[in-house]
């Protein structure tokens, strides 16, 4: 009998392409796709997939913070395994207002939690991120986060991270339910939703606007493509060690001016005419990187992609799929935009 995975926030980012690598390659799964649908969810990214492979993949519309709906699912889907992306993901949204991310992020996974221990599960794998051990200084670049690292979030997102990731941990130990933990670094890749520094820039340089750089833009983050996450989530889910947690990352620091640089140039624009310095982010985590050490020589997991293809992937699927950010970047979108980049 295929595996039967549950995926939440299977119309996200990560979600949705974690859905296309594993039926792309063919893998004996059933997936049943659940997502609330918020503003970062899109059915859009899994259209091709519900028709392409209809015996293999169902889309559910639910809130994994409703125990009774997301029980009904397990049920009659015969759930066994749970990959959990679902989350409130964005930042800057966490500083306008965190109660999305306690209800979703926090509440949510605790539901998700209950209603496997309840129901039983074989393997429940939380999606998290390095974010939760909050910032490295800048200059002793040797110094990495490693899993032993003590989680120390800094902003509303990553500290509804964090207790998300805490209430797993607890749910191991006390409980004994089989878990996992995987903690990665920033992704690019299609169907990034265009709030997220790398989309929002090449879609604002194609549509003629300026790109708004933080601070002074040296802030340093680790850049992994998104399927290489993907295929380390699946490597996890396979081989990992239950109770254990596992860092994810690119071996590929890069600040966000080189960032900038890197798709100005791709796009054949410049500097001075396109970039505009702008309100730092409250709080803003200077450096990120990842010891991927555990992952290498436990799972024999390295990354595939190099940055200076996967970056230029990144940029031809932007414009080539104009009419999927377009339909993004209006209604509520841009009284978001406004609001966090004027302050009105
Ligand atoms: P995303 O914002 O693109 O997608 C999140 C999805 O979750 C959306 O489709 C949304 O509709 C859905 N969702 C939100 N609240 C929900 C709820 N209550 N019930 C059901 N569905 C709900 O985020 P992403 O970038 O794809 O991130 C996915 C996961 O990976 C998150 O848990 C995030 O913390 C983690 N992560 C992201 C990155 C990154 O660079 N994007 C890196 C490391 C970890
Ligand atoms: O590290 C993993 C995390 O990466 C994930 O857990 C989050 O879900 C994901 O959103 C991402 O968080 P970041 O805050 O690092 O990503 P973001 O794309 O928002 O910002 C990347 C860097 O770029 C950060 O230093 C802030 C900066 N930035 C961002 C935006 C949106 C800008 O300079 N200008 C911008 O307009």
């Amino acid at each position: 009998m295929s595996r039967r995975i549950l995926v939440t926030g299977a119309a996200g980012f990560i979600g949705s392409n974690f859905v296309r690598l594993l039926l792309g390659r063919g893998e004996d799964v059933f997936i049943v796709a659940l997502d609330k649908l918020t503003y970062a969810g899109n059915l859009a990214n899994l259209q091709d997939l519900l028709e392409k492979y209809p015996k293999k993949l169902v889309f559910v519309k639910a809130d994994i913070c409703d125990a009774k709906q997301i029980e009904e699912i397990w049920r009659q889907h015969q759930i066994r395994e749970v990959v959990h992306f679902a989350a409130e993901s964005h930042v800057d949204r966490s500083i306008m207002g965190s109660g999305p991310f306690i209800q979703t992020n926090v509440v949510g996974t605790q539901v998700l939690l209950d209603v496997a221990k309840g129901l039983g599960v074989d393997k429940y794998l939380q999606v998290s991120t390095d974010e939760v051990y909050g910032t490295l200084p800048e200059d002793q670049p040797e110094i990495k986060f490693t899993e032993e690292t003590p989680l120390q979030p800094n902003s509303p997102y990553s500290a509804s991270k964090a207790a998300g990731d805490c209430l797993v941990r607890s749910y191991f130990h006390t409980f004994g339910l089989p878990v996992l933990t995987t903690r990665c670094s920033n992704n690019y890749g299609p169907y990034h939703f265009p709030e997220k520094l790398i989309p929002l820039f090449v879609t604002n340089l194609m549509e003629g606007k300026k790109v708004p750089l933080y601070g002074d833009g040296m802030n340093v983050r680790d850049w992994l493509y998104v399927e290489d996450h993907c295929d380390a989530i699946w490597t996890v889910l396979n081989k990992g060690r239950m109770g254990e947690v596992y860092n994810i990352g690119g071996n590929n620091e890069l600040t966000n001016r080189r960032i900038t640089e890197v798709v100005l140039l791709q796009m054949g624009k410049n500097w001075d005419e396109s970039v505009q310095y702008v309100k730092d982010r409250p709080g803003h985590d200077r450096r990120y990187a990842i010891d991927a050490g555990k992952m290498k020589n436990e799972l024999g997991w390295e990354p595939k992609h190099r940055f200076e293809q996967a970056i230029q992937t990144t940029i031809d699927w932007y414009r080539t799929h104009e009419s999927w950010w377009r339909g993004i970047k209006s209604g509520e979108y841009l009284k978001y935009y406004q609001q966090q980049y004027t302050g009105r």
